[in-house]
């Protein structure tokens, strides 16, 4: 009887810890960048004209609208028709890691900045990703001819490709790292 209750103890002891750190490293719960794509028909397909972005930056229903095969025929302004195969197999790793299907902490916090069932066509006019460029001034963006577009991810963030959109990964063309209004950015580790 007592050494039951010894071993119960132990094991509740024992046990406390482990699941603490089972929590902090779990490789899910630790993922807070974007997963990176790694498929190439997908880099070649959708990475020709533009960055490649991440199937996390939208829900799965606006990717299901971007994707349909009209859609893509006058894809802002362009023609990104696809044959059936290489649109099917698209379609299915951008619902797979999109936002609502996503292990990443900036896919869940895009997801959440969403109204209701909006399915936004644009990455770029997301509540999340608007309020995080919301400092940037205009003739950085839209006027800087190196830039042109904050579609453009990769123009300023220097490790867009592994799927890292760190405010320290920064380096904006013709300006250089961001500093935003402050003479020094404090790390406060806040979002
Ligand atoms: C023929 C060129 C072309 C191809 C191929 C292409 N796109 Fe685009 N895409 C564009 C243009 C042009 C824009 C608008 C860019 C801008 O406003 O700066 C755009 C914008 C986008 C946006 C919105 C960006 C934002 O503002 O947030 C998404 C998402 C997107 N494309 C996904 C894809 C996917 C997925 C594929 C592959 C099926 C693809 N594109 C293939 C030309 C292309
Ligand atoms: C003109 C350069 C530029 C472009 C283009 C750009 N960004 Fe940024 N991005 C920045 C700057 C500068 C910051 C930091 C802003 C601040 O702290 O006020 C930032 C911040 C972010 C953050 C928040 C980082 C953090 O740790 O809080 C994310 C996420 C992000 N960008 C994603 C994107 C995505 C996705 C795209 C493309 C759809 C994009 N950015 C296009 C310059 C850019």
């Amino acid at each position: 009887m007592k050494r039951s209750v010894i071993f119960l103890f132990l094991a509740t002891v024992l046990a406390a810890p482990a699941a603490f750190a089972g929590d902090i490293y779990n490789p899910f719960t630790r993922h807070k960048e974007m997963v990176p794509v790694t498929d190439d028909r997908y880099t070649s397909e959708c990475g020709d004209c533009h960055f490649a972005f991440q199937p996390g930056w939208l829900p799965a229903r606006s990717w299901s609208r971007l994707m349909d095969p009209r859609a893509l025929i006058d894809h802002f302004g362009d023609n990104a028709e696809l044959d059936e195969e290489d649109r099917r197999h698209i379609v299915m790793l951008l619902e797979a890691g999109a936002a609502d299907r996503s292990p990443s902490k900036r896919a869940k916090k895009v997801l959440r900045s969403i109204e209701g069932d909006d399915a936004p066509l644009r990455i770029t006019e997301t509540p999340y990703i608007q309020r995080k460029h919301a400092e940037i001034p205009k003739k950085l963006i839209q006027d800087n001819p190196d830039v042109k577009s904050l579609a453009n991810c990769d123009a300023c963030h220097r490790h867009a490709d592994e799927g890292i959109f760190d405010d320290d990964g920064v380096d904006i063309p013709g300006h250089g790292p961001w500093t935003g209004w402050r003479p020094f950015r404090w790390n406060t580790g806040g979002e």
